[in-house]
């Protein structure tokens, strides 16, 4: 176990200020009147420590963001030596060296004529901005009853009351309602459920079918996932990408890939569209973009999407002062030589295979249903019975993820997801410098949790 710096007084001093002041984001804050706020306080590639000195082996790159690993002392020195250049100055009618590399570098990473970069501070940031850009772009274009926006159920877009339109999952709409008008849902691609009849080839024509019935000139724009996160990790069947691309061509419809998750390695690419070969005309981007050393988000956008705003007295109506910040734009420089110059897309493709083989050997155990993913970013379905993959209750997946799973892989000192927005399952998106070593130590802690589980949920049962 590491040692850390924090001392005992400090610890329980920062226990009762996080009770009493700290607002934590999608967190039921009473669990924390009877047990521990989990406090990490620093980093080391795949791990992180918490208070206490304990090791976590972050198998979830700190909610997909920290793509080349905790506690790059050159990446921070790249933001420290920013701040002392020019700490901030903004992207509203002004530039900067650092946006205006970084643009230069996205675009020429990104694929095809995605060439024109919009940063945001985050991902919902870079939604909400795609899906104005969408709605602008065809009013510029003579289409203004172009507003609605076309996503798959259980997919998550985002917060923000735009992005929020776009998100298919109930339980984190309804608080908010009204959400911005507009935001539709098509069946997405879980293919271990599809329902009775229906294909995995049938799946991309539900798109199509949605906007013959809003009517076509009523739609701007479908946004998707490489691989969908809610839910837990579906891949496209064969040819999705490229159905769906047809439809929003035949339909003059914008293609916008939400990477937020999936670009800059996570499926051993730069970006998602690579791994399944189609072209987007707008890429929303964030958290591995800087790998989470600082904020920072984007929306990368084609040469044809672009035109229009670069015409006459046209512009964008629509920033955020801290969009493109200087420090950001430094760190990500850094992530990105990092990236390149190291490999990282390479061992992500290298052990892609050992990281899945690990995952599949679980399926032994009576409450995997399924293993599913790409890259490094995969879920495992559980189940109530393996023989008939039978789901379980509201209240048994509550009882399974929340009452046992999600504390228990803690305590053995893994960090990973325990998510029921869909059915129940565990994520597992490691840092993309993880490999073999990595795999065997998550193994060795998932396996006998899992049959834990199965055990108490089977003598619960009973
Ligand atoms: C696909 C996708 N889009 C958008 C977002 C929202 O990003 P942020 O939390 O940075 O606002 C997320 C966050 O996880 C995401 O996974």
């Amino acid at each position: 176990m590491a040692s850390t710096e924090t001392t005992g007084t400090e610890r329980s001093a920062l226990q009762d200020l996080a009770r009493r002041h700290l607002w934590m984001h999608f967190t039921r804050m009473s669990a924390y009147e009877r047990q521990e706020v989990p406090i990490i306080v620093r980093g080391e590639g795949c791990y992180v420590y918490d208070e206490h000195g304990r090791r976590y082996l972050d198998g979830l790159s700190a909610l997909f963001c920290v793509n080349i690993g905790h506690g790059r002392a050159d990446v921070a020195q790249a933001g420290a030596d920013q701040a002392r250049e020019l700490g901030f100055f903004t992207n509203w009618s002004y530039a900067h060296p650092r946006s205006i590399e970084l643009a230069a570098r996205i675009a020429d990473l990104a694929p095809g004529d995605l060439n024109r970069v919009f940063f945001t501070s985050g991902g919902s940031e870079a939604v909400e901005s795609a899906i104005k850009l969408s709605r602008q772009y065809h009013k510029l274009t003579g289409n203004p009853l172009k507003t609605k926006v076309i996503a798959r159920e259980v997919a998550y877009h985002g917060t923000s009351l735009g992005a929020l339109s776009a998100t298919g999952i109930t339980g984190l709409r309804t608080p908010f309602e009204p959400l911005a008008p507009g935001g539709l849902h098509v069946p997405n691609t879980n293919t271990f459920r599809l329902p009775h009849g229906v294909t995995a080839a049938d799946l991309a024509e539900h798109v199509a079918r949605r906007i013959e019935f809003e009517g076509p000139e009523t739609v701007a724009a479908v946004i998707m996932e490489p691989v969908q996160n809610g839910g837990g990790c579906f891949t496209p069947p064969e040819g999705y990408w490229q159905r769906v691309r047809e439809i929003c061509d035949q339909y003059d419809v914008l293609l916008i890939s939400d990477e937020v998750i999936c670009a800059w390695g996570r499926l051993g690419e730069w970006f998602g569209a690579h791994r399944y070969d189609y072209q987007p005309d707008m890429i929303t981007s964030a958290k591995g973009i800087t790998s989470a050393y600082a904020p920072m988000g984007a929306v990368i956008a084609s040469d044809r999407v672009a035109e229009p705003f670069m015409e006459g007295a046209n512009s964008f109506m629509h920033g955020f002062t801290f969009a493109g910040h200087p420090i950001s734009a430094a760190v990500a420089l850094a992530n990105l030589d990092v990236i390149e110059n190291e490999g990282v897309l390479e061992n992500v493709r290298g052990n892609e295979a050992a990281f899945r083989d690990m995952l599949e050997s679980l399926r032994d155990i009576p409450i995997v249903g399924d293993v599913r993913g790409a890259g490094y970013f995969h879920a495992i379905e559980l189940v109530k019975d393996q023989h008939t993959d039978e789901q379980w209750t509201e209240a048994e997946s509550e009882t399974l993820l929340r009452g046992f799973l999600s504390g228990e892989l803690y305590r053995r000192g893994l960090i990973c997801r325990a998510d029921d927005r869909g059915d129940p399952v565990i994520q597992l998106s490691p840092p993309l410098i993880a490999g073999p070593q990595q795999f065997e130590e998550i193994e060795t802690i998932l396996r006998p949790v899992l049959i834990e589980a199965g055990d108490r949920m089977r003598r619960l049962a009973a």
